[in-house]
């Protein structure tokens, strides 16, 4: 094969991988604030509406273990706060699901948007009772769903 012939395969392959890459959806994470981690969350979906049910589906699944996982670490004062607020979060997660299904946008906007809010009121917690060390299991596990959240809210301004 001559260089020329190499060029072109390549360039084919680029044109395939950024075609493919679209019909992936994986585009739809571009300008997300957490570009990879959204990514990660789509699981093959290619319109932002599948995109934003699986990316919640994949924060609840989150949230679930991040809830079991602080009910390991012990009985500390901020934990009672965090518990509840991961079970609101789920709560206000399923409620975005349930508005998206009824194509209500602003809705499933407000309901995310208190997700979010209930993790940062768990690090709240853990800080203003000093807990920041027995606890940093949770305050590294909320960065993570903030992340995720923020990255939901992102899609979810994807949609009309
Ligand atoms: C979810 O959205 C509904 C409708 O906008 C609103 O009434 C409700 O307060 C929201 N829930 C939360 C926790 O913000």
């Amino acid at each position: 094969m001559g260089e020329n012939h190499l060029v072109s395969f390549s360039m084919v392959f680029l044109f395939a991988a950024v075609f493919i890459g679209q019909a992936h959806g994986s585009s739809l994470c571009d300008k997300a604030a957490f570009p990879a981690l959204c990514r990660s969350t789509l699981k093959g979906a290619s319109d932002p509406t599948s995109a934003l049910k699986n990316a919640i589906k994949h924060l609840i699944f989150e949230t679930r273990r991040a809830k079991v996982s602080s009910l390991r670490i012990g009985s500390l004062k901020s934990l009672v706060v965090c518990k509840q607020n991961f079970d609101d979060a789920i709560d206000d997660l399923e409620t975005s699901l349930a508005y998206m299904q009824k194509k209500d946008i602003a809705s499933l906007k407000i309901n995310l948007s208190a997700a979010m809010t209930d993790y940062s009121t768990c690090d709240d917690a853990v800080i203003e009772s000093g807990e920041q060390k027995k606890a940093s299991r949770v305050l590294n596990t909320d960065n993570l769903l903030e992340q995720l959240a923020a990255n939901c809210l992102y899609l979810a301004s994807l949609l009309k």
